[in-house]
């Protein structure tokens, strides 16, 4: 079904998606502190998923007769200089967790563990559409570029997401 190590890979991208809702919730919180509320909305929605996304790994690991661990997190960023950089953060971000997917993929390939490429087909959807929510986000305010009413649109909008 799976190897140990196959396991043990499923298990740190269970830590993974946990990770990056900490991530997200740390650029909700600069949100809410330079008063983008809709922006922080969207950030702890996307917490939100990150955890449901970590739940299916949870779920899928004891499925597979493995055994889930929890590993120490580090210290997500904190501080950014603009709403721009938050969001290539989290676009490289979502870059990265894309490559953790396919590697697992490619893991799962190897094995032959159908399925593991199975339960992994759903994250390689899932991945497209998470880089392309930031990259559209990213490019509406590289054009907005810091105008107060576009800004404002842009916030309004964002505080409509919900999971
Ligand atoms: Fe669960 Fe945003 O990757």
């Amino acid at each position: 079904m799976a190897s140990e190590k196959l396991l043990k890979e499923l298990n740190d991208q269970f830590n993974f998606e946990l990770l990056s809702g900490y991530y997200y919730m740390a650029m909700a919180a600069y949100c809410t502190g330079e008063d983008y509320n809709g922006f922080a909305n969207f950030f702890i929605v996307q917490a939100q998923e990150e955890y449901t996304h970590a739940m299916k790994f949870f779920d899928f690991i004891n499925d597979m007769g493995g055994r889930v661990t929890t590993l120490a997190m580090e210290e997500p960023k904190n501080d950014y200089s603009s709403l721009v950089e938050v969001f290539e953060v989290a676009l490289s971000h979502e870059k990265l967790v894309t490559s953790k997917i396919n590697k697992l993929l490619d893991l799962a390939n190897e094995e032959n563990s159908y399925p593991t490429v199975s339960f992994l087909q759903w994250f390689v959807d899932e991945q497209l559409e998470e880089e392309n929510s930031m990259e559209t986000i990213l490019t509406k305010l590289k054009r907005i570029d810091g105008n107060f009413a576009g800004i404002y649109m842009l916030d309004k909008e964002l505080g409509q997401r919900t999971l």
